[in-house]
């Protein structure tokens, strides 16, 4: 699907010029690469494998059974038991183009666990995706994209003529939405990341309804909840969608859920902001097995997620136990990942050090605002005992010597 050319002509009338509009047309999500984890991931492993470069963009190097991959936050649990019986169930019919029912049930069960009305939940391929569109829906070359640093996609939308803005989190990592305003009292989108992506750091209500009370009256409230579910159901924000606030919270079933590399995800707004998002849509239907998946997962979510939270806190305590022992400071997380940063060391050296024994952790240079920290996903037990015993080494050698010359 290309812009249509009164969506072509919105844009012109909103600053963008003829070229941005041309990259827009492209689609957003190819002009915004950056807007999920595994376009990161290259970055990350091509620091001490010479050959990531020449294997393509966007692809990994080959298979290593013994690396230990915790770098994209992704989810080594894997899709439910539950999710995966779905998709052995629905597969048979797999040769037909439409869904057998797998659409409806999947879309009233987005609602029904939400409580929000029909119509205010849409399914993506993925959170990434949505997110990527709503750069040209809401933003401008001058309503910007306001955003907490570090966080989450890098202001990457200046590659479509975007204005960006970046503001520090505050010194308990939540944004500040004081300076988030100040930074820009007319921007298109205030945009937080809760738990936030890198820190695993949370952002209370009364920032959200701060940002409510002060935004421009046309501005937008975008949530991402990617990682809420391991964070506690009271810090969700559906509800305010629920009630009509100028708010669009994002979820994906990439996390919790384990079903990266399968591609869902959520976007819960009111019905004219659906209507806005949905002009740069490049369409892409979700398989008839992440359908049948995703529905399955939002069934079971009762027992699941509490299931899987119990899971990732021993995992991560194993971490945690640790870094206390070696001095390694960390920021304390409520995702599936953290911050850790070793005295001495930048993160590209401590990234560089793991990658060496085959602990491959997420890109240095993600978050330039933070030179000594680097992120952990939490791994499965056996992958977190590895990275412990790889740290150990890595805070014993320490930085590399500089070479003489
Ligand atoms: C904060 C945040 N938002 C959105 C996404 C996109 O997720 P996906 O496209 O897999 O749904 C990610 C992926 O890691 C993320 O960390």
């Amino acid at each position: 699907m290309s812009l249509t050319r009164k969506v072509q002509e919105e844009l012109l009338e909103r600053g963008y010029s003829r070229r941005n509009v041309a990259r827009i047309a492209l689609g957003a999500a190819a002009a915004l690469p950056f807007f999920h984890e595994f376009a990161f991931a290259p970055h990350a492993l091509a620091q001490d494998n010479p050959d990531a470069p020449a294997r393509g963009r966007g692809m990994r190097p080959a298979y290593d059974p013994d690396a230990v991959v915790i770098g994209s936050n992704e989810n080594p649990m894997g899709p439910t038991t539950q999710g995966l019986e779905a998709i052995s169930k629905v597969s048979p019919l797999a040769w037909r183009y439409g869904p057998q029912g797998d659409n409806n049930l999947l879309q009233g069960l987005v609602e029904s666990t939400e409580g929000v009305k029909p119509g205010y939940g849409v399914v993506f391929p993925g959170s990434g995706p949505a997110l990527s569109n709503l750069m040209p829906a809401f933003t401008s070359p001058t309503r910007s994209w306001v955003m907490g640093a570090p966080g989450y996609g890098q202001g990457g939308g200046r590659g479509i003529g975007a204005k960006v803005i970046k503001v520090p989190l505050r010194k308990d990592y939540s944004h500040d939405v004081e300076a988030m305003i100040k930074a820009d009292p007319n921007a298109g989108v205030y945009y937080i990341c809760n738990p936030n992506n890198p820190t695993g750091t949370l952002t209370p209500r009364k920032d959200m309804e701060y940002i409510l009370a002060n935004k421009p009256k046309d501005a937008v409230l975008v949530i991402d909840e990617a990682y809420i579910h391991f964070s506690g159901r009271d810090n969700m924000s559906t509800d305010l969608v629920a009630k009509d606030k100028d708010v669009i919270v994002l979820r994906t079933f990439s996390k919790i859920y384990g079903m990266a590399g399968l591609r869902a995800g959520i976007v819960y707004a009111k019905p004219e902001y659906q209507a806005q998002l949905a002009k740069f849509d490049r369409g892409g239907n979700l398989s008839v097995a992440t359908m049948a998946c995703a529905a399955a997962s939002l069934k079971a979510s009762a027992t699941v997620i509490p299931e899987r939270v119990a899971v990732y806190q021993k995992n991560r305590a194993l971490a945690y136990d640790q870094m206390a022992k070696l001095g390694v400071s960390y920021i304390p997380t409520v995702g599936n990942f953290f911050m850790m940063s070793v005295k001495g060391m930048t993160a590209a050296q401590v990234g560089n050090a793991m990658a060496a024994k085959k602990v491959h952790l997420a890109g240095a240079n993600r978050w330039p605002e933070w030179p000594n920290h680097i992120r952990v996903t939490v791994g499965s037990f056996d992958e977190m005992t590895k990275f412990n015993a790889a740290l150990a080494q890595v805070v014993k050698e320490g930085p590399p010597s500089v070479a003489k010359g």
